[in-house]
């Protein structure tokens, strides 16, 4: 793959010579990290381009895109490569999700799946192409580590994601998996949703308890923050969550890698960075995700203020689906949020579903929201193990026409508005 990203730097800088550029990256923490990284090492080489950032990629879209460009997807197209087929031009893709289709020869395409290669996130091969262009970039690491967190890449560290975290002087510590680990305790304990811990999660009271019972003082009126604790505090802490739960949630998933890194010259935890990236994108605000990445600080502040109104919004998500009517099957259940929840948080709605200790694993969940005259979904599948929802997601669209794509464990896509009923028959049947 390196091989390819050397010829992929060779053939941009040719053709930016002689046809302006185009980049289209994905909105999620890992597509503005993607943008956030390329845009910065073609800035750096003097090389002119645009920039726009979607949710997906449909047949409208992508029909309307100026073929006198060089067109360069990140974190999205592997699987829209039916339709790249059809632009008169020359296309760079540089993602991480599955290919189903035949890749068409103007497109230039770099995917880690293709190879026995390292799993990794957009963000991260984004950053190995700044790399190979300038050891300048290497200042870029702290993003490529944020994507990588923010698809979930946090459990394995392979040898190509261990040298971005050097590279980046990411402090990696094992610990519990509560976010931010850089605030005071007390704080981050009454404040979390996911996990939930019953007792303590928007109860200070209870939150002081918890730290009372594991010996956790506060000094000078100021808890420690959880990346400050000493073994022997943190497993008392996950002791008294998993007592809390009762005996709901496995230690295992309490416990893995804390990653921390520097932002405005500041210590942060990776995953409340990916949060907060996420939701100014959740909240129709990218550009402002965008804004903070290139460490912009109106746009930082700005950012803080809508991480606070996104969290309020998807607490009041989670509310609304219990008030949703589902259908159940043996196996799986659809929630149809149809406009009770926006399509840009039905997604991390249905995640935070198959988190939840109330479901069994390898149940599959699929979520509808409505957005104008289109259906987002959203496919998870609970615990580790089940079936592969992103092919349940395409046998089930393929009747109805539409766009899918991503993973085995998690799926999305896009249908028309008018075939609901149709798909939800065919998506009944396959489950
Ligand atoms: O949108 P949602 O959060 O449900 O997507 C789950 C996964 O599927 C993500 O990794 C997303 O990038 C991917 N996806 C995709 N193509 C789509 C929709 C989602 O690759 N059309």
């Amino acid at each position: 793959m390196l091989e390819k990203i050397r010829e992929s730097i060779d053939r941009i800088k040719l053709l930016s010579r002689k046809k302006e550029i185009k980049i289209i990256s994905h909105f999620d923490t890992d597509g503005i990290t993607s943008a956030a990284i390329f845009s910065k090492a073609l800035a750096r080489m003097g090389i002119k381009f645009s920039l726009e950032i979607v949710k997906g990629l449909d047949e409208n879209y992508l029909k309307q895109l100026d073929e006198s460009k060089v067109l360069i997807f990140l974190d999205l197209a592997s699987g829209s490569l039916d339709y790249l087929k059809t632009k008169n031009t020359k296309m760079f893709v540089f993602d991480h999700h599955e290919i189903i289709q035949e890749i068409p020869e103007n497109v230039f395409i770099i995917n880690p799946t293709l190879e026995k290669f390292e799993k990794l996130s957009s963000s991260a091969i984004c950053y190995l192409f700044a790399r190979e262009i300038s050891r300048e970039n290497i200042d870029l690491s702290n993003l490529a580590v944020t994507g990588m967190i923010g698809d979930l890449h946090d459990k394995h560290i392979g040898r190509i994601f261990g040298e971005i975290l050097r590279e980046g002087e990411t402090i990696v510590k094992k610990g519990f998996l509560i976010y931010p680990s850089t605030r005071p305790l007390d704080k981050t304990l009454e404040y979390s949703l996911n996990p939930y811990i019953p007792g303590v999660s928007g109860n200070r009271e209870g939150a002081l308890n918890l730290l009372r019972e594991a010996g956790i003082k506060s000094e000078n009126g100021r808890f420690k923050a959880l990346y400050e604790l000493s073994d022997d505090e943190m497993k008392k802490i996950v002791t008294g969550v998993l007592l809390r739960n009762n005996g709901e949630i496995d230690e295992e998933s309490l416990i893995g890698n804390i990653f921390l890194i520097k932002m405005f010259n500041k210590l942060e935890d990776a995953r409340e960075l990916s949060a907060l990236i996420n939701s100014c994108s959740r909240m129709d605000k990218p550009e402002i995700a965008l804004g903070f990445c290139l460490g912009n600080k109106a746009s930082r502040e700005i950012a803080e203020k809508i991480y606070i109104n996104y969290k309020q919004s998807l607490a009041l998500a989670m509310k609304n689906v219990s008030q949703i009517d589902k259908i159940e099957g043996k196996d799986y259940l659809i929630l149809n949020a149809k406009d009770r929840i926006k399509d840009t948080i039905i997604g991390t709605v249905a995640s935070i579903m198959s988190h939840s200790p109330v479901y069994d694993n390898g149940l599959v969940i699929v979520a509808l929201a409505y957005n104008q005259d289109k259906i987002k979904v959203s496919a998870r599948v609970v615990g580790r193990e089940g079936r592969n929802v992103r092919e349940v997601l395409h046998k089930a669209i393929v009747p109805v026409g539409g766009e899918v794509g991503g993973h085995s464990n998690a799926a999305g896509g896009v249908i028309s508005k008018d075939k609901e009923e149709e798909f939800i028959s065919e998506l009944r049947k396959i489950l």
